[in-house]
């Protein structure tokens, strides 16, 4: 499928004005996306477990202007949780000139966007991925009343192929509950363009796979997304980094295919490690983990050996830890997180997740 495909064809019928709404989960990475070029698109391919309780809820109140803005300009206002946020408004009008040719209703329209998280503000949580996706849902279910009926697939693949030019990881959020980015020749159907389902075949050990977010720094992120993709360019160690990703597809069919729990544990560090070491090996460099990242890193690790339970993290772009296990260990691994890792979390605090099935339409 080409971009070609995502530019509308006929023209719109006049819409009133109408709310549509959407909520959308957070994903966690097990094959982490780091580095892109051109139009948000990745340099290697990437996948990742959508998530279930962190989502962001999104409501898109519309109605016609009289005139039609001008090339570039959008009539639009951002409200978290009824409280407008200016300072949210340039990166949602980067978003909305960027999307334009595939949408190409939005200088005709006056928006209000109203947002939420169920993850709090403060958590160091990344909401890009689940508020961009949600934004880029309503936006389509928008679309979706002026045309004629489409594809319930078409829908959701131009919903990541939008999302994705909002935030890249965002594009991995509209399904689930694991969705590949990237085009790799073992994934049938994969494009760099939009996130594609995980079609390799799932052992069932890995449904409903749990996720554990160890809150260790709950402030702002000292390094943002675009910075960090950028870092790559001119990476000593990138190339390497890129193909080794590729490889790591395959592996992680196998593994998902086959219920390897082991390969899984050892490839999913690997893949954490190696996007902080990319970090810590860029110029300039960052070390974004902190002292209580290692020493949850640490505790895990014994934790595993002592029980042989198959618990392991990953870590995004911060020092927040994922602890991934699957679903029959809940009681076991919970119980070790409560008594031994939650002392090393700001305030105790961690949030429950798992792999689940992704967007969700709240207005029809
Ligand atoms: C470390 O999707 O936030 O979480 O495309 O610039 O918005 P932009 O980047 P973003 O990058 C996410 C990076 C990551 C790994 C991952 O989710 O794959």
């Amino acid at each position: 499928m080409s971009i070609e495909e995502f530019v509308p064809k006929t023209a719109y019928s006049p819409l009133p004005a109408g709310k549509v709404g959407y909520e959308s989960p957070s994903n966690i990475a097990l094959i982490k996306y780091w580095g892109k070029h051109g139009e948000q698109l990745p340099k290697n391919t990437s996948v990742s477990f959508t998530l279930t309780n962190c989502k962001t809820t999104t409501t898109l109140s519309y109605s016609p202007l009289e005139t039609e803005k001008p090339e570039g300009s959008f009539d639009f206002e951002v409200y978290l949780e009824n409280e407008r946020k200016p300072d949210f408004e340039p990166k949602i009008g980067q978003f909305f000139t960027r999307i334009e040719q595939y949408l190409p209703f939005l200088r005709n329209y006056k928006f209000i966007i109203n947002t939420s998280n169920s993850f709090p503000h403060s958590s160091g949580i990344a909401s890009s991925a689940s508020g961009m996706s949600a934004l880029a849902l309503c936006l389509l279910q928008m679309e979706q009343k002026m045309i004629t009926a489409r594809s319930e697939e078409f829908f959701l693949k131009k919903a990541s192929f939008l999302a994705r030019l909002g935030s890249g990881s965002a594009c991995r959020s509209i399904s689930g509950p694991v969705v590949s980015w990237g085009e790799h020749n073992n994934l049938p159907g994969s494009s760099a363009l939009y996130g594609t389902p995980f079609i390799g075949g799932i052992a069932p050990v890995f449904e409903g796979f749990q996720d554990t977010i160890l809150l260790v720094d709950t402030g702002k992120k000292e390094v943002s997304s675009t910075v960090g993709h950028n870092l790559m360019n001119d990476h000593p160690y990138a190339e390497n980094r890129f193909q080794q990703a590729e490889k790591h597809i395959d592996q992680l069919l196998y593994i998902f295919k086959n219920g390897d729990l082991e390969g899984f544990v050892s490839l999913v560090e690997q893949e954490a490690l190696t996007l902080h070491a990319m970090m810590m090996t860029s110029k300039p460099y960052f070390i974004l983990m902190k002292e209580n990242t290692l020493s949850i890193i640490n505790k895990i690790w014994e934790f595993r050996k002592e029980t042989g339970l198959p618990v392991c993290f990953t870590l995004d772009a911060g020092a927040n830890v994922h602890v991934l296990y699957p679903e029959k260990d809940k009681q076991e691994i919970l119980k070790f997180i409560k008594e031994e890792l939650a002392i090393f979390c700001q305030n105790g605090r961690y949030i429950s997740d798992f792999a689940g099935k992704g967007s969700k339409a709240l207005l029809k």
